[in-house]
């Protein structure tokens, strides 16, 4: 397997599996003296972890981070942070349907395919455990860029969408409901919802939205290494993402130039921000917003018709401790990715201006 490293100077290598004894990673590329809060390391741990709430799995893990290199006297110092997570919650007779079955829509059948060789035991490393590493390093990369505003949010779940733009929320009322909706009718709504799919067995899906605020203008390279297509293969990334609009996005695409384009203020901000603070590949200064499409995960507590690894048919019912909708967890982890790419673009952004 290959393909566990993410960025290119700021960089964050992954190890680990779902039942294993931890998860975990190294962080390459953090630049010394960086003073780390580990309150706020832990905290957006706390905010991805099982069991938080009654809308997410039951799966009880306390997701304390340990580091073990890097940070002296509570800096950076510019080598590798190693850190883990140590599992202690594993039940993994859970998963022994699984061994010789593919869950539909997960990575079972695919893992056995290509590697021939599959820890089935919570989904392995295709488990969205992982995610939890991404988190730490996230973590540390945010306050690498202290000034840079990085505030992921619930704006759909199914059908139940908010029509508020970012503009018109309180980013305070993020955290102030499980399901992590600034509009509190909708949280509500989204929340006795996600309940009814749990007790149904089923699972459902939704959206993230983000705003990156303060983001000095200059970040990403315009031809390749665009930073909307660095943003978009770091959501894509995340398990169980299916899209990715920034700005305008989708709905752009049914408008007309002379209603589109941003026109300049005097001082170089634009009085509308269509391009999503970012144009040729470059933030230019304003606001960088995107959204995040999550489906209804694969393990559903219903029967399902599915095959064996010999071919044959058969019926599966999904067991364990799953979660019914993805998003209310998924939010720090949108945060982490888009804290990982600013940071790798801008210390790749030192390289290229003198
Ligand atoms: C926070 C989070 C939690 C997840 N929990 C589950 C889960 O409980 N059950 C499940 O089947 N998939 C879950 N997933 C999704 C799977 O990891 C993912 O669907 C699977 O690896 C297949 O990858 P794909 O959906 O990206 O194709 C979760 C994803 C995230 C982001």
């Amino acid at each position: 397997m290959s393909g566990n490293t993410f960025g290119n100077l700021f960089q964050l290598t992954s190890f680990g599996e779902s039942h294993g004894p931890a998860i975990g990673g190294v962080i390459d590329g953090c630049p010394s003296g960086i003073e780390l809060d580990m309150e706020a390391i832990q905290r957006d741990l706390n905010r991805r972890k099982p069991g938080q709430s009654a809308i997410v799995t039951q799966r009880k893990e306390p997701d304390e981070v340990e580091f073990f290199s890097g940070i002296f006297e509570g800096k950076t110092t510019g080598v590798p942070i190693g850190f883990a997570i140590f599992n202690t919650n594993q039940k993994s007779r859970d998963y022994d349907h699984i061994k010789d079955q593919y869950r539909p829509s997960h990575a079972d059948k695919v893992y056995d395919d290509k590697y021939g060789v599959r820890d089935y035991r919570g989904g392995g490393r295709s488990s969205a455990r992982e995610t939890a590493s991404r988190v730490v390093a996230g973590a540390i990369a945010k306050q690498f860029l202290p000034d840079i505003k990085f505030t992921a949010y619930v704006s759909a779940v199914g059908e139940i969408q908010m029509d508020k733009s970012y503009q018109e929320l309180d980013f305070k009322t993020i955290e102030q409901n499980p399901v992590r909706c600034p509009d509190p009718q909708k949280a509500v709504e989204m929340e006795q919802y996600i309940k009814q799919i749990r007790k149904e067995g089923d699972t459902v899906g939704g959206i993230i939205s983000c705003v990156i605020q303060n983001v000095p203008s200059g970040l990403g390279e315009p031809v390749f290494n665009k930073l909307h297509a660095e943003l978009g293969k770091a959501m894509l990334s995340i398990n169980a993402v299916k899209g990715f609009e920034y700005g305008s996005g989708f709905e752009g695409s049914k408008d007309r130039g002379s209603n589109h384009n941003d026109l300049y203020n005097a001082d170089g901000t634009t009085k509308t921000n269509k391009s999503g603070g970012i144009q040729g590949g470059i933030s230019n200064g304003m606001d960088i917003y995107f959204k995040v499409a999550f489906k209804p995960v694969a393990t559903i507590m219903q029967s399902q018709q599915t095959i064996n690894n010999k071919g044959e048919a058969v019926e599966m019912t999904g067991k364990g401790r799953h979660d019914p909708c993805v998003v209310p967890r998924a939010v720090p982890i949108v945060e982490a990715m888009a804290a990982l790419v600013l940071a790798d673009l801008t210390l790749l952004n030192r390289a290229v201006k003198k």
